[in-house]
């Protein structure tokens, strides 16, 4: 063991903790950028860019596509649209699509899905509110 630490420099054995702090510095600001699967979904920025269009930014069913679609997206706000469908339907509906309604399990992950699900029914408890 001891013969095969001896041949390294004392000088780099002096700075090691140096370079600890370097490699420390350097990687942090990746840590941040490429977060992968670990990154936590944002629904409602999620929600804006992809479903407000045609449900409205609070859910009301009032995006401004909404008018053309056949049927035209529930408000959200209902309580009965709430409480008539489970978070699996919600889920399978957003991730397989409902007629005029597109299908989005190609580009959202299911952790992505369930936490707009989430969102969907928070923005039916927030509407309840005066
Ligand atoms: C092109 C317009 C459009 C877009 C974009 C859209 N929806 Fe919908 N959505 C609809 C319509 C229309 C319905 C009602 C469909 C029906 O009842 O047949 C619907 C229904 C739903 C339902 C109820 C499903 C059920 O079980 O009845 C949920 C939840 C939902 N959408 C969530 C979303 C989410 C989340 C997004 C964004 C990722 C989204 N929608 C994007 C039009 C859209």
């Amino acid at each position: 063991m001891s013969r095969l630490c001896s041949p390294v420099p004392r000088r780099l054995r002096q700075t090691w903790p140096l370079l600890g702090v370097l490699v420390l510095g350097l990687g942090s600001p990746q840590r941040g950028t490429f977060r992968g699967p670990a990154q936590q979904p944002d629904p409602k920025a999620l929600f804006t860019k992809l479903c407000a269009v045609c449900h409205g930014q609070t859910g009301g069913g009032d995006g401004p596509a909404a008018a053309a679609l056949t049927p035209r997206p529930a408000s959200f706000a209902r309580p009965e649209f709430q409480a008539a469908r489970t978070d699996e339907q919600f889920t399978t509906a957003i991730s397989a699509g409902k007629a005029p309604m597109p299908a989005f399990g190609k580009q959202l992950t299911l952790a992505e899905i369930r936490s707009l699900v989430a969102y969907v029914r928070a923005l039916g408890r927030q509407a309840k509110k005066p």
